[in-house]
């Protein structure tokens, strides 16, 4: 047997129709599923049953025989219109909560950058490291996944967790997820994308958290995979000591400059403020070109055509893209725009350093 064969022969059928449940929120997913489920193949017996059983008794016997005209009673129109009803308002009762849960993102959920790309789904890690197809995370904490396509429309699929949440290439879309078991499951993409939807997934690795602690630490964030080391004037990425801040480049606001302790993909965003030359103009105080960032992120911000937009990480992707788009009174549309010259992953980083400013 080829081995290409093989593998569609290996797949355990029972594994697929019915996964792990490994995330909080498996089993009140399962419950509406299988009860929707048991519902729909109740009617399904019950009307094929009925079209069969009717058929036969009511057939036409000879050549010459035609109908009569019945009305139905009120009382069958009454009960197969009252009853459907109910049951589709108990679908609706057992569904609405365990959608809101899906929809609401606990505080202090781990948040994890996935890019979804032709054919790959590319993950960053609060600490700056990154993964490709495998995603390593820790059990018992709530996960909060940002999501964008830098090409077409993906959508991330983790069956064992029972989630689903579309990959666009305008904005930043989220799901969250609470792993329950350790253990490794399928990521998969479900979204047809072109020629290699089909292998377009990977893993998931649930970990234990002191695993997960150890996992972090083996690949520190100064060895970002795929960049090379930034050359920044008295710029230090190591992390190092706990005492104090980084060092403070020539000319940058000492409040511009992250902490020692501060997260790795908030320093990959500083550095590239700086050598992006952001830094030029959103200096700290905002006599700059640019408005100031500090305190800036979850806020609001009033525009020159007077609207008011949340300070998020959507309207910060937006400006970096296309500046001009959403430009705040008292600043002119002047800072260049920055598409084809960042990659979805900068942006992250960049959202990650601004989001940090907030304090
Ligand atoms: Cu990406 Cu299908």
């Amino acid at each position: 047997m080829n081995d290409s064969l093989k593998r569609y022969t290996d797949i355990d059928v029972m594994k697929y129709l019915f996964p792990d449940q490994a995330s909080t929120i498996a089993p009140e997913i399962d419950l509406v599923y299988f009860a929707i489920m048991a519902i729909s193949l109740l009617f399904i017996v019950v009307i094929a049953f009925a079209i069969v059983a009717l058929a036969a008794t009511y057939r036409r016997r000879h050549k010459d025989e035609v109908g009569t005209y019945e009305h139905e009673p009120l009382s069958l129109e009454l009960a197969w219109t009252i009853i459907p009803l109910f049951i589709s308002v108990g679908m609706f009762a057992i569904g609405v909560p365990a959608f809101l849960k899906a929809k609401s993102i606990p505080e202090g959920a781990l948040e994890i950058a996935v890019v979804g790309k032709q054919w790959m789904w590319k993950f960053q890690h609060p600490n700056g490291r990154r993964e490709i197809n495998d995603l390593h995370i820790p059990i018992g904490q709530p996960i909060n996944f940002k999501i964008v396509s830098q090409d077409v429309i993906h959508s991330l699929y983790i069956p064992a967790f029972r989630i689903k949440q579309d990959a666009l290439p305008m904005y930043y879309t989220n799901i969250w997820a609470e792993p329950t078991k350790i253990g490794k499951y399928r990521i998969l993409c479900t979204e047809y994308c072109g020629k290699d939807h089909s292998v377009m997934g990977g893993w998931v690795h649930v970990l234990s958290q002191e695993d997960y602690e150890t996992w972090l630490q083996a690949d520190p964030a100064h060895k970002i995979a795929g960049r090379p080391p930034l050359k920044m004037a008295g710029v230090s990425l190591g992390g190092g000591g706990t005492d104090g801040q980084m060092d403070i480049p020539d000319g940058v606001d000492e409040a511009l400059v992250p902490m020692r302790d501060a997260p790795g993909l908030v320093k990959e965003g500083f550095s590239l403020f700086q050598s992006l030359t952001c830094v030029v103009c959103h200096k700290a105080e905002s006599a700059g070109v640019g408005p100031s960032l500090l305190g800036a992120y979850g806020g609001k911000s009033v525009m020159a055509n007077g609207t008011t937009v949340n300070f998020n990480d959507n309207y910060i992707r937006e400006s970096i893209l296309n500046p001009t788009a959403k430009v705040k009174t008292g600043y002119g549309p002047v800072m260049p725009a920055f598409n084809g010259r960042v990659s979805e992953e900068d942006i992250n980083a960049l959202i990650a350093y601004i989001k940090y400013l907030k304090r």
